[in-house]
């Protein structure tokens, strides 16, 4: 194939995985065929065992996903499916609000083949919309621009900083329409989606739209283990809400641990539980979820509970230091 059978291509798949109408079987195949094309383009598999693109990459605050991870993203293919029709939908939003302007994208973390550029610029003009990339990895860095420039995409990219998102102080900040980081996963462990949220939202105009918008962490109590045929479970309570979290804490720099949450068993017979279940939903945009086991950000932890359950509550504590993640006690 040549270059401009490649492009094509790509957006051919780019649009049929646009389709509402589109089963489970044909976005696999189209996202493997873009997967194809970009690792031909970036040689770069997500698959191959260079060191350098397993580790993962120390941040001021958590960690950034090795570039092997990074790239294998793509092919979480219901998390890649949701988020590209939630960035298409947010940006004709805001061509209908700003009809006269160009849209102003920033995009904090975009991996070796920078999907939410490479798949979504050609479906829109560079006067419609221009995009800023920042990233900490150098080798996705060094890939994501090969791939921009392979594709022709250099009309719709403005700037591309090497940095680290938690820290950056975002020139011009007041000028983007969009805010899409996708630094996350499962309970939030590990990955600065809330440090990252914490340094960027605050320089952004209050109307920016951010991609994902927010993340929820839920507790249920469940009858029976999860494989069993006759599961129940009772929904108990929100665990950790990002935004309202971030929206109640004003202190700079990020404290060390969001404040705690404590969930209180006195009202609940817990002889009569065997596990708790902690879900994470992303809240993507406007009423565009991914909710449990739909990707690999969205796999439920099951925590098995000891019988006889002499305990009075659970304390879930969000850290921040010295590694990002969740950590809950029984009292
Ligand atoms: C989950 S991958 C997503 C890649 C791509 N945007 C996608 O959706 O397929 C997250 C990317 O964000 C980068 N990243 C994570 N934390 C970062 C930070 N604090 N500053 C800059 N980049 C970061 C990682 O290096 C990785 O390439």
């Amino acid at each position: 194939m040549n270059n401009k059978e490649i492009i094509d291509s790509i957006k051919k798949s780019t649009l049929a995985i646009l389709k509402s109408s589109i089963n489970q079987t044909e976005i696999e195949k189209e996202l493997n065929n873009i997967h194809l094309h970009f690792q031909k383009l970036t040689e770069i598999t997500g698959f191959d065992t260079k060191i350098e693109h397993l580790a993962a990459v120390p941040l001021a605050k958590g960690k950034a996903l090795g570039l092997n991870h990074a790239a294998q993203c793509l092919l979480d293919y219901k998390r890649t499916v949701t988020f590209l029709k939630a960035v298409v939908l947010a940006i004709k939003e805001k061509k209908k609000t700003h009809p006269k302007e160009t849209i102003h994208f920033f995009y904090a973390g975009c991996g070796p083949y920078a999907p939410f550029i490479t798949l979504i610029a050609p479906l829109f003009t560079p006067k419609e919309i221009q995009f800023t990339l920042l990233e900490i990895n150098k080798a996705s860095v060094e890939s994501a621009k090969k791939l921009i420039n392979l594709l022709n995409l250099t009309d719709y990219f403005q700037e591309f900083y090497l940095a680290d998102a938690v820290t950056f102080k975002v020139p011009e900040a007041s000028k983007f329409h969009i805010l899409f980081s996708e630094t996350l996963d499962a309970l939030l462990y590990r990955e600065s989606y809330v440090p990252i949220l914490y340094n960027l939202l605050p320089q952004f105009n209050k109307n920016v739209i951010l991609i994902p918008e927010n993340v929820l962490i839920n507790m249920s109590l469940s009858n029976n283990s999860k494989s069993n045929s006759d599961f129940t479970e009772q929904k108990i309570e929100t665990i950790l809400d990002v935004r309202k979290a971030i929206s109640s804490c004003k202190q700079h720099p990020i404290p060390m641990r969001l404040p705690d949450k404590k969930i209180d068993f006195s009202s609940l017979n817990m002889n009569t539980y065997k596990s708790i279940l902690l879900d994470t939903q992303v809240h993507v945009y406007n009423d565009i979820w991914l909710k449990r086991s739909e990707s690999s950000l969205t796999l439920p932890l099951e925590i098995t509970l000891e019988q006889p359950f002499k305990n009075e509550a659970i304390i879930f504590t969000y850290q921040i230091e010295p590694s990002i993640e969740l950590k809950c006690k029984l009292a």
